[in-house]
């Protein structure tokens, strides 16, 4: 089959598209021809080794073998079904996650229950573009942020993969959203649903002053001072700098406000949560631009700006 691989950290050019041999069926898995990827920044982190710490898990001086071939978000109809799995049949169109990597391939063996059903009427890049980004907005405003009717949230980077599912969500779980980014995209947040935009080329967030139930920053630039100053309670998920990730987890950790910072799990029933949203038309997937598969390396360029309006997805076919 089809698959990048990756032998070094690097940048895009370190992916090379080859033929390997296809993934073994394994106990509690299901193999899956893959349709289409999304593009997240996780891709390019555990791609170039970065932040450094990350290199304790995939490889200190190279990628471990087992993390050859990239890729987390997939797409795909289901060509067999291992042991111990219940919920999934041959031919089922499906979609997920593995932060394991595999998913930039022709097909996949993939835990079950890092999977869901893909909703009748959905097309493959639509789904592929849903798992990381959707988890993350759902499990930062439900699980961790425990998002309420009624409520109000700030969502900072409203415009990215994870923030334009956020502001959605939010919307849908009955909250009052206000969004944050740049001027450029203030209308395509109020499209999503958001009662105000706040444009931070415009405004500077450090310095507003309104009030909200919970902060949810998916961008990653908001201090201590900024979450205890507009919020009750926060999530962090997005990352700038390694000296100010860790200056938020020390305040956080001494200081009394409530503040969760989180990796998103991927679990069957959160995206099938996800799958119900899209089908009954509260949340809407927007795909900036598709790739072929052959230009994963290009897909991965160009979501490393770090300004992507909604998803970057990529097909295979
Ligand atoms: N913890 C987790 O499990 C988890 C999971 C997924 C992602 N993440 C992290 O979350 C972050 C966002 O991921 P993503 O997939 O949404 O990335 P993305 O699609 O690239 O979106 C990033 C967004 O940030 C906005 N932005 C840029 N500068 C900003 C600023 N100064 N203030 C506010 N917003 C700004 C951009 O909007 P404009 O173009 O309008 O400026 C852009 O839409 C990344 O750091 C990623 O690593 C964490």
């Amino acid at each position: 089959m089809k698959a990048f691989t990756k032998t070094k950290y690097g940048g895009p050019e370190v992916l090379q598209l080859e033929e390997v041999a296809k993934p073994a069926l394994k106990e509690g898995h299901v193999l899956v021809k893959v349709a289409a990827n999304s593009a997240n920044p996780a891709d390019w982190h555990i791609m170039r080794g970065e932040p450094v710490l990350a290199r304790f898990a995939f490889g200190l001086f190279k990628p471990k073998s087992k993390y050859k071939i990239p890729g987390a978000d997939f797409a795909g109809v289901i060509e067999e079904v291992g042991s111990h799995v219940a919920h999934f049949k041959k031919g089922d169109r499906v979609f997920g996650e593995t932060l394991q990597g595999g998913a930039f391939a022709e097909y996949l063996c993939v835990a079950a229950n890092v999977c869901g059903i893909m909703p009748a009427g959905t097309g493959f890049a639509q789904m592929a573009s849903v798992p990381i980004a959707g988890l993350t907005a759902l499990q930062a405003l439900i699980t961790h942020g425990k998002l309420k009717a009624g409520e109000s949230v700030l969502v900072n980077g409203a415009s990215g993969g994870v923030g334009h599912f956020a502001v959605q969500i939010a919307k849908a779980y009955g909250a009052t959203v206000t969004g944050v980014c740049s001027g450029k995209n203030a209308d395509f947040v109020k499209t999503l649903g958001a009662d105000q935009v706040i444009a931070y080329d415009q405004e500077n967030i450090h310095q507003h002053q309104g009030k909200y139930n919970l902060i949810l920053d998916t961008h990653g630039n908001l201090s201590h001072d900024d979450y205890t100053r507009m919020g009750e309670r926060g999530v962090g998920v997005g990352f700038t700098t390694m000296g100010h990730m860790i200056a938020q987890t020390l305040k956080g950790a001494i200081g009394k406000f409530p503040l969760t910072q989180f990796t998103a799990q991927a679990n069957t029933k959160d995206l099938e949560t996800l799958a119900l949203l899209i089908q009954n038309g509260a949340i809407t997937v927007h795909i900036e631009k598709t790739y072929s598969y052959k230009e994963i390396p290009e897909a991965i360029r160009y979501i490393e700006a770090m300004r992507t309006r909604g998803k970057v997805a990529m097909v295979w076919e």
